[in-house]
């Protein structure tokens, strides 16, 4: 007979093992089947994220700008470093070993949390009594059942039709974050998310980078002043972004790659580089789940349907993080999973997709909640803006960073905060009190009044919220 669970997960990314060990706490007996295998063939849950997305990104990101920095920064502080040297192969180890304590921390927590771990492909055999029977295709192949289901199988990168990935010079994420040397020249399509941060990478440990960019607008999801501010910075750093272009054949040759393009002046452009990456966005992942044994519905982009509470159109099935619409984040997938969990156990999950901060992880860094101002313009809102520069932050200028702002948008009439955007240090972290603010419905108002220590980059969240009432202290 087939092991039963209340409650299988498929995908062990931060969508699935987070909602497994969820699940785990309010008492369900629980699987978690996850495919990803570590270079030795073993198990390495943490999805994308882990393996070839958040984590190593920002381990790279974390070298690079260590290096930059001792190439462009120390001498202000009076250090003198030369000769500073950058060994790919260690800052590469590092990150693999980077990734392995996540890999090791997530399955010491699905041991902790008595979740069943199952290391194989999940997909669907039919139905089972009051549930799904899984068949789990790993070294061995075994059948379970599940009168829950939760899936949560992720994305894969995006190809550029008739341009395959080959991870040697056309590369995915994948193989961008496991290059073996500094390119001399290298090519990035999508000025998005992982072209800033893998572009700012390589560029930052000496690659002459160029991204091509389809839409006329840099960062078109992003507040317009923030947008302009961060593109300023690329610019100074030598990281060359075209936008407007429209890319055309592309050779994959010994010696590289050649880009054929249209810029937005029309002209015919060719671009050889050593290394191409392809980042385009990302695709649903549904890859041999066999929902036609059960009948799933998925939508013309291969996304599960799910309706707002991640349930699909089969009873006791549900979906979470990029399998599902929304936007790709790790931490919306986390939600999700907690979310789904806590429906399953009666309980009343919920996520705010209002309040869904995004970071990107450049120098500067760039980070948002809520609404920019255009699409408060779209929506017809009357608002009040109120920004603050790091030029006049005491800890920026004690840091050495004093690029960007901090911006915050309130309602014209109740003054509740709208959207909080940052271009400069640390928006990553800055950006959680923002999102602390809107969670609670703060007003701009009530972010003035509160004490932030000085000297903090946080103080320029707080002159921002005096900004929108016309008075700061420090500007
Ligand atoms: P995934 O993390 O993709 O996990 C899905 C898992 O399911 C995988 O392990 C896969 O092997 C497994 N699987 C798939 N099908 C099956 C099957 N049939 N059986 C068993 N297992 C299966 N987001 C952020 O929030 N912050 C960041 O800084 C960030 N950086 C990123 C950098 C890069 C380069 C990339 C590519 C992405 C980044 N993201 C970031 C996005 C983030 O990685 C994803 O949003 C997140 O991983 C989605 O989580 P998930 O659980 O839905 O899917
Ligand atoms: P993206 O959606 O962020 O950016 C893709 C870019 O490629 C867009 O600007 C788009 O206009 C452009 N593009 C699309 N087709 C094109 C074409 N044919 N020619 C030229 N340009 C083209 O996608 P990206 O960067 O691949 O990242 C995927 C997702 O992964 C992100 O949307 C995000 O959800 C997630 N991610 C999150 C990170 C973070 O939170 N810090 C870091 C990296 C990825």
């Amino acid at each position: 007979m087939s092991k039963q669970f209340d409650v299988v997960v498929i995908g062990g990314g931060p969508g699935g093992y987070i909602a497994a060990i969820r699940a785990a706490q309010l008492g369900f007996q629980v699987a978690c089947i996850d495919e990803w295998k570590n270079a030795a063939g073993g198990p390495a849950p943490g999805g994308t994220c882990t393996n070839v997305g958040c984590i190593p990104s920002k381990a790279l990101l974390q070298s690079s700008e260590h290096f930059d920095h001792a190439n462009h920064h120390f001498a202000e502080h009076g250090i003198s470093a030369k000769d500073v040297k950058m060994d790919v192969a260690q800052m590469l180890a590092r990150k693999d070993n980077v990734v392995k304590q996540n890999n090791d921390g997530i399955l010491y927590l699905l041991k902790k949390n008595k979740v069943t771990f199952f290391h194989g492909r999940g997909s669907f055999a039919g139905k089972a009594d009051g549930g799904y029977e899984i068949k789990v295709a790993g070294k061995t192949e075994e059948s379970i059942t599940g009168k829950q289901v939760i899936i949560a199988t992720g994305s894969n990168a995006r190809a550029l039709p008739g341009t395959p990935f080959d991870e040697v010079n056309v590369l995915s994420n994948d193989g961008a974050l496991r290059l073996g040397g500094v390119p001399q020249k290298l090519a990035l399509i999508g000025s998005g998310v992982i072209g800033l941060e893998m572009g700012s990478v390589w560029r930052r440990l000496g690659s002459d980078v160029t991204i091509l960019e389809g839409l006329p607008t840099f960062l078109g999801a992003v507040d317009e002043q923030i947008a302009k501010e961060a593109k300023k910075a690329f610019d100074k750093q030598g990281l060359k972004i075209e936008l407007g272009v429209k890319v055309g054949e592309i050779v994959n040759g010994k010696k590289g790659v050649t880009v054929n393009y249209t810029n937005a002046k029309g002209e015919s452009v060719v671009l050889n580089a050593d290394k191409l990456i392809i980042s385009i966005g990302r695709v649903p992942n549904t890859i041999g789940l066999n929902t036609e044994a059960v009948g799933l519905q998925l939508d013309e982009r291969g996304a599960i349907v799910v309706d707002a509470d991640c349930k699909t159109n089969l009873p006791g099935v549900w979906a979470v993080g990029d399998v599902v619409r929304g936007p790709m984040l790790a931490h919306k997938a986390e939600e999700e999973g907690v979310a789904v969990a806590e429906r399953i156990a009666g309980q009343h999950g919920h996520v705010n997709f209002n309040t869904i901060p995004w970071v990107i992880y450049t120098s500067p860094e760039i980070a948002w909640v809520g609404r920019t101002e255009q699409q408060l313009k779209a929506d017809g809102v009357a608002y009040k803006a109120g920004s603050f520069p790091f030029l006049a932050n005491g800890r920026a200028r004690a840091l050495g960073d004093t690029t960007g702002m901090v911006k915050m948008l309130a309602d014209a009439t109740t003054d509740e905060i709208l959207g909080v955007h940052i271009v400069g240090p640390m928006a990553s972290e800055l950006i959680a009190e923002a999102v602390v603010a809107m969670e609670f419905r703060a007003s701009a108002e009530d972010i003035a009044r509160i004490c932030h220590a000085h000297p903090s980059l946080s103080e320029s969240t707080k002159e921002a919220a005096l900004a929108v009432d016309k008075r700061t202290l420090n500007f």
